[in-house]
């Protein structure tokens, strides 16, 4: 194929992602994590991310090169994430990319974040139709999405007012004594739940705007089960999961939903961390189906933050014949879509 070979690089939280692409399709890819250093911190924390991006990204690039069977010369262009995110983490890719770039005498591209989550889709499922919209969950995220074009056109309709998703399970997790990441936790402790057992508030469900709300769903989560113990009664932790997380995705869906049909819209795609959980992707499919939307969901490990995903939208920029950053291109934690 002629089509440019992509490196792409991802470091925004705490995971360490190399993907390597040309065209919609996936060549190799490698991941490291730092997930387990955080997790007595029940968060993740900015200088042991960071340190840990620069200790994995020369051997992930190497093993990300080695699972696509090129050699780092036939690399094209290099990709890399340059926000939004931890600025330290961010500074590390970028750092890394432009000496990648530099070294090989190949472009760089800067993208951002946000639109690499929708870009990944391609490498799964193919064109994007367009305009679609996208609904990226994760713990740092929570935005509505309208996607005329991913590599040229990409506009926030919403997004959180405070908590994002992944965050408000991450912190109900902590409530239920569950571990860190909570989201799969929660996903599991609520299949032997009922999830109208309590009846939690859906922030902003329906004010009129694209916008999420859930550090009141949260804070309600955590006094109902406070009240709990203060009566020396035990939590129905499976209830309490299944029921949050039913509060959670009925306003996801429900917002995504209104925002296809407001727009006239027939495509929708949920990306993210959150955009594993089993009942999302259920209640989606649902409500899609209702509607006559047609849904895209990457598989998991595309989800949740990787280095296929900076590359998909590298190449997607390369097609487009987009301008290369240039190489004092800043990592910007607040970058805007
Ligand atoms: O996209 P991601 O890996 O990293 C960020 O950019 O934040 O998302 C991580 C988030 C965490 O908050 C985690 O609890 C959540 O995704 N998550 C889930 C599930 N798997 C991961 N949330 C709900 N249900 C899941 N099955
Ligand atoms: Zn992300």
């Amino acid at each position: 194929s002629d089509e440019p070979l992509v490196l792409g690089i991802e470091t925004s939280c705490d995971e360490t992602g190399v993907g390597i692409v040309r065209g919609h399709t996936l060549l190799g890819d490698a991941i490291a994590s730092s997930v387990d250093e955080h997790a007595r911190f029940g968060g993740v924390v900015p200088e042991v991310a960071s340190r840990a991006h620069l200790e994995a990204m020369t051997p992930t690039v190497s093993r990300a090169l080695a699972k696509a069977g090129v050699a780092f010369e036939d690399v094209d262009a290099i990709a890399v994430t340059a926000g939004p995110g931890l600025a330290g983490a961010l500074l590390v890719g970028v750092a890394a990319a432009k000496a990648y770039a530099l070294a090989l005498g190949k472009p760089l591209y800067g993208v951002n974040h946000l639109a690499a989550h929708v870009a990944v889709d391609q490498l799964e499922h193919g064109p994007l139709p367009k305009p679609s919209v996208a609904l990226l969950v994760s713990g740092g995220h929570s935005s509505l999405l309208l996607v005329p074009d991913v590599a040229t056109d990409v506009r926030t309709l919403g997004s959180t007012v405070d908590d994002a998703a992944g965050e408000a399970f991450d912190k109900v997790a902590r409530v239920l004594g569950l571990g860190f990441p909570g989201g799969p936790h929660i996903d599991r402790a609520a299949r032997s739940g009922a999830p109208d057992a309590m009846a939690f508030p859906r922030g902003k469900y329906d004010d009129g705007t694209y916008d999420f709300s859930f550090s009141g769903l949260k804070t309600a989560v955590a006094r109902w089960v406070e009240a709990r113990e203060r009566a020396g009664e035990p939590v129905p932790v499976a209830d309490v999961a299944a029921s949050f997380q039913e509060a959670v995705v009925d306003v996801l869906t429900r917002k995504a939903l209104t925002v296809c049909r407001e727009n006239g819209v027939a495509d929708l795609l949920i990306g993210g961390g959150v955009a594993a959980n089993s009942r999302l992707r259920a209640m989606a499919q649902e409500r899609c189906a209702a509607a006559g939307v047609r849904l895209r969901v990457p598989r998991p490990a595309l989800c949740t933050d990787n280095g296929a995903m900076v590359a998909a939208l590298g190449a997607e920029l390369v097609a487009a014949g987009a301008f290369p950053s240039a190489l004092d291109v800043p990592a910007d934690s607040s970058l805007p879509i």
